[in-house]
């Protein structure tokens, strides 16, 4: 099972995403917590990126591309993967489906998940995200049991640097100037499975399930 999780920041990719993992056993390779993490490591490469990030800004083909070609080398993601946030540009899916036909192998599925954008904005301002583990939650629909306290980790829960207003309008332009275009690509290659958003976690889980069971 190769997949890539799609769809407008805010929509959930992550969410869906944890649980996909968690289910099916899988690696998850999302390049945004992979920036994240390594800004927090002071890794040189992530201190770079946040400050595009920081702005809503994309970070360069050039370092996000090179980051999932060393990440897909390794063993683990020989027979399954999950990309998520990745690519979200026309020559990162063309990088792409280089990087997997020297692996000799191709996508099975593009879940685009769907959401409007006084959701998405909803969303971002209530989101709280764990230091530690990466685990996220929401003040209203997941709250956590100690208020600013990771459930999984009891690692602090805080709000993330692009979690903005202005940058959450960067980031939904860039989604559709840059972004929405790969859904097209995607679809002429069969492979797009378009989910609404805008649902419970669980259904949205479910409709995804639904995919991922008849691959
Ligand atoms: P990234 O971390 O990928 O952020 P994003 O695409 O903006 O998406 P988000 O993580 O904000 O949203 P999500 O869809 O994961 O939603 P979540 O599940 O958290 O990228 C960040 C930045 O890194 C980019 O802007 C860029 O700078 C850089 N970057 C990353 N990849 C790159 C690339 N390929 N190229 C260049 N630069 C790159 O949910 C959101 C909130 O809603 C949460 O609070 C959650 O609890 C809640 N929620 C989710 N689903 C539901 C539901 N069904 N009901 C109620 N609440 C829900
Ligand atoms: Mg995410
Ligand atoms: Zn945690």
């Amino acid at each position: 099972m190769k997949i890539l999780v799609m769809g407008p920041p805010g929509a959930g990719k992550g969410s869906q995403s944890a649980k996909i993992v968690d289910s099916y056993k899988i690696p998850s390779i999302s390049t945004g917590q992979m920036f994240r993490n390594a800004y927090e490591d002071n890794e040189p490469i992530g201190i770079e990126a946040m400050k595009y990030i920081k702005n809503g800004e994309l970070v360069s083909d050039e370092i996000t591309n090179e980051l999932v070609r060393l990440r897909l080398q390794k063993n683990d993601t020989e027979r399954s993967f999950l990309l998520d946030g990745y690519p979200r540009t026309v020559t990162q899916a063309v990088a792409l489906d280089g990087m997997l036909k020297k692996m000799g192998t191709d996508l099975s599925a593009v879940i685009n998940i769907l959401s409007s954008n006084d959701v998405l904005f909803e969303r971002m301002e209530a989101r709280r995200v764990c230091k530690e583990c990466g685990a996220t939650y929401h003040l209203v629909f997941k709250k956590p049991v100690v208020e600013g306290v990771c459930d999984k980790c009891s690692g602090e829960l805080y709000q993330r640097a692009d979690d903005t207003l202005e940058s959450v309008k960067r980031r939904l332009e860039i989604y559709e100037t840059k972004t929405k275009p790969l859904l097209d690509y995607y679809d002429k290659k069969g492979i797009l499975y378009n989910i609404n958003g805008m649902q419970s976690f669980d259904k949205v889980y479910a409709d995804i399930e639904l995919v991922l069971r008849d691959l």
